[in-house]
């Protein structure tokens, strides 16, 4: 597969930050038995990938804006495009030694998204998807799933935790699905979880309570690997909701109709 110059330069930028972050996670195992734990050390891994992926991303592109996870809003002198950078989606699993992480970089130009890459630098995985060009996974072209029914159907998700989200809507969230299908999985990083569905692993996802960018180049791979992909009202309002469901298109659809009847008598 040919690549783009601008998916090039995200591709070298994902690879660097993962280049550091596998490192730092090397040592992070080891920090596991230490007294202090390894937190501090992972907000500065965290940084640390960010501060490389905009420097990166700035030389090639001067004018264009960001939008990332740590820094938060960079206006650019283009006010075209932006990228939307989380450098390491997965903390958590990071920080208790769990090689379930990623660097995801899309490009937006105009609202849309127009390419992201995906990067698990422990698996040497790197999805990258452009618009209209499909989505592939270390080269190979990625296809979702050819499921048809939710008995088959395995469905990744994000669960809400100490302090976070509404844990009684997703009780009840839960209740109703694990009923249908043939099993739930939390993975722990939503970046994943949406290349997953990309790759036909997964044969859906929700979450509620996302940002853009932990969402916003792995939508773009599953929509260009023939996926759907929708907030959970089956809408397109992913960015304002913080809400998306996707999957392969009958397996979403289903999706939906489970979620809305999960809703509790009354909601919107
Ligand atoms: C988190 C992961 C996780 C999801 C959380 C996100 P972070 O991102 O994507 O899977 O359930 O809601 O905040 O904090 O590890 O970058
Ligand atoms: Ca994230
Ligand atoms: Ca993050």
């Amino acid at each position: 597969m040919a690549r783009s110059a601008i998916l090039n330069v995200m591709v070298q930028a994902a690879m660097k930050a993962g280049r550091a972050l596998a490192r730092d996670f090397g040592e992070v195992e080891n920090l596991q038995v230490s007294r202090k734990g390894p937190g501090d050390f992972v907000s500065a891994a965290d940084r640390k990938a960010e501060d490389i992926i905009r420097a990166e991303l700035q030389k090639a592109r001067p004018g264009y804006g960001f939008l990332m996870e740590e820094s938060g809003v960079t206006e650019g002198s283009d006010p075209q495009h932006r990228w939307i950078v989380d450098p390491l989606d997965g903390t958590t699993n990071f920080l208790h030694g769990i090689p379930i992480f990623a660097v995801s970089i899309a490009l937006e130009r105009q609202g849309q998204i127009m390419a992201g890459v995906i990067l698990n630098p422990v698996s040497d995985e790197l999805y990258v998807a452009e618009r209209g060009r499909g989505a592939f996974l270390n080269d190979r072209r990625l296809r979702v799933s050819a499921r048809r029914d939710l008995a088959d159907a395995v469905i990744a998700t994000g669960i809400p935790h100490l302090g976070r989200g509404d844990h009684a809507r997703f009780l009840g969230e839960l209740r109703v699905i694990m009923n249908e299908v043939s099993g739930i999985r939390r993975a722990g990083a939503a970046a994943l979880d949406l290349a997953w569905v990309a790759a036909g692993r997964y044969d859906a996802f929700w979450e509620h309570g996302l940002k853009p960018w932990d969402m916003a180049a792995g939508m773009l791979m599953v929509r260009e690997a023939g996926g759907f992909v929708s907030d959970l009202a089956g809408r397109d309002r992913i960015f304002e909701t913080g809400e998306i469901a996707v999957g392969t298109e009958l397996i979403h659809r289903d999706l939906l109709a489970l979620l809305k009847r999960a809703q509790p008598a009354g909601a919107a």
